[in-house]
């Protein structure tokens, strides 16, 4: 018949175009993944190197406040200790939340976080002294001190370089 060629035809170009359209596909996809701007790369270099360097001391010293993984000392449960600290661990995750890694959340921008915490790192000011007072989190020793801010004057030179 006449239509079955035509049909072979279709058929064919439908298969072949198929399989072109997923391949297709799957390099839109990997290219997705890549950081498009010199931006989103920046951040995520600053990302890596956070990991590496200064995760591990914030999970240490500053994630009992600032993120959802509070591990709370045995006096939490005094009250009025546990209604102060309910509210103080409130705070800290609206000003600056860790959970998720790094960009971290919270009422910052990328740089305005650097800046903060270089800040508050440099001044000695958190883990607020209140709660070091009580050993729930110790302070920072001078070489997590230096880790940290040497992390945050990279990062903010890697912004600094990015932006357009
Ligand atoms: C015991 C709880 C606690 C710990 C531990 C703690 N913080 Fe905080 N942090 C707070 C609170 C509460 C605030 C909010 C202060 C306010 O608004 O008065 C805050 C605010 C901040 C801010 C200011 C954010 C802004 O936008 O200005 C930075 C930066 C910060 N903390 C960094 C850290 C770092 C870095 C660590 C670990 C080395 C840490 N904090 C450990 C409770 C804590």
């Amino acid at each position: 018949m006449k239509n079955t060629g035509k049909w072979m035809t279709f058929f064919l170009t439908l298969s072949v175009s198929l399989v072109w359209a997923s391949d297709g596909h799957h390099t839109e996809k990997t290219l997705k993944e890549k950081p498009k701007s010199k931006w989103d790369r920046a951040v995520q270099s600053i990302g890596v190197d956070y990991q590496k360097n200064v995760e591990p001391i914030f999970k240490v010293s500053c994630f009992d406040c600032h993120s959802g993984f509070t591990s709370y000392p045995w006096y939490h449960s005094i009250p009025g200790i546990k209604g102060m600290m309910d509210g103080d661990v409130d705070k800290a995750k609206k000003n600056l939340d860790m959970s998720n890694g790094y960009p971290f959340k919270g009422n910052g921008n990328l740089e305005s976080d650097l800046k903060a915490i270089t800040y508050q790192v440099d001044k000695g000011k958190m883990p607020p002294l209140k709660y070091r007072v009580m050993h729930w989190k110790s302070g920072l020793t001078e070489k997590q001190k230096q880790a940290i801010e040497d992390w945050t004057g990279r990062s903010l030179d890697k912004l600094d370089q990015a932006e357009p």
